[in-house]
C-alpha cells in the first residue's frame, strides 16, 4: 500500500487545519527535546534499515498491544477487539514510522501531528467509521507508551547499524523523535492554553 492509497492518511491534505505552532515553536520544542540537524541525519539513516523490517515491527507493537487488555481496549467495542480498525490504524501506523524516520519535519508535518493527536483524543473513531469503542485513547497510555515504541525499536535498528555507536545514535534519535511526535499530540488533551 503506498501513502496516497492509505484510507484515512492526510499527511499533506491542505484541507487539514494548520498546526498552532509555527517553524520557531518547533525549533523550540525540538530544542529541548535535544532533537538537533545529526539526530534528523541519524534517522535518515535509520529509514533504509528500518523499511524492509516495518511489518515486523508493527507485529511486535501490536503483540504488546494485544496482550495487555487495558491498551486492547481502545481498539474495542461490545464485541470485543474491532480487527477492521486493528488494520486500519495498521496500515497508518506503518506509514507513520516510515514519515517519522524521513524527518521532514516542515509545516505539513506539523499539522498532522496534530491530526494524528486529535485521532487519539475528540477526533478518535472517526477516520475509520468505528462505532462503539472508547471515544478516547488516555493519555497516560500514550505517554508511556513512549517506553516500548522506543525500546522495541532498538534490535530493528541493530540489524542494519555499522557498529555499536551507529546505533547508538540512530536509537537516540529514535527516542527524541518520538517523544517529540508525542510532545506535539499532547495538544488535543491539554486545556486551552495551557498546552
Ligand atoms: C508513543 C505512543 C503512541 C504512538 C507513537 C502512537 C502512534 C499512532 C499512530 C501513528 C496512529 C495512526 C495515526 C493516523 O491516523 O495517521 C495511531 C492511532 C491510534 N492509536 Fe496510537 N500511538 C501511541 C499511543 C497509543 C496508545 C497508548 C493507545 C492505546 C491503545 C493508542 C491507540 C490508538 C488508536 C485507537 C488509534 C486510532 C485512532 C483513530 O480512531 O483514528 N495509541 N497511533
Amino acid at each position: 500500500m503506498t501513502a496516497s492509497t492509505i484510507p484515512g492518511y492526510r499527511y499533506g491534505d491542505p484541507a487539514l487545519p494548520p498546526a498552532s505552532i509555527d517553524a520557531a515553536g518547533l525549533a523550540d520544542l525540538r530544542a529541548a527535546c535535544l532533537l538537533g540537524d545529526d539526530d534528523l541525519a541519524a534517522l535518515r539513516e535509520a529509514a533504509p534499515i528500518i523499511a524492509p523490517q516495518v511489518e515486523q515491527v508493527l507485529d511486535t507493537w501490536y503483540g504488546f498491544v494485544g496482550s495487555h487488555p487495558f491498551l486492547l481496549a481502545s481498539f474495542s467495542t461490545a464485541n470485543g477487539p474491532d480487527a477492521d480498525y486493528l488494520a486500519a490504524v495498521r496500515a497508518r501506523f506503518g506509514q507513520w514510522i516510515r514519515d517519522t524516520l524521513r524527518a521532514n519535519f516542515d509545516a505539513d508535518w506539523l499539522a498532522y501531528q496534530r491530526e494524528i493527536g486529535r485521532r487519539h483524543a475528540d477526533g478518535k473513531n472517526a477516520t475509520d467509521g468505528v462505532v462503539g469503542a472508547p471515544p478516547v485513547v488516555p493519555f497516560r497510555h500514550v505517554v508511556a507508551l513512549v517506553v516500548p515504541i522506543v525500546e522495541t525499536m532498538r534490535p530493528f535498528l541493530a540489524k542494519g547499524a555499522r557498529d555499536a555507536e551507529h546505533l547508538e545514535r540512530m536509537h537516540r534519535a529514535w527516542l527524541k523523535a518520538v517523544v517529540l511526535s508525542v510532545a506535539l499530540w499532547a495538544e488535543a488533551y491539554v486545556r486551552e492554553g495551557w498546552w
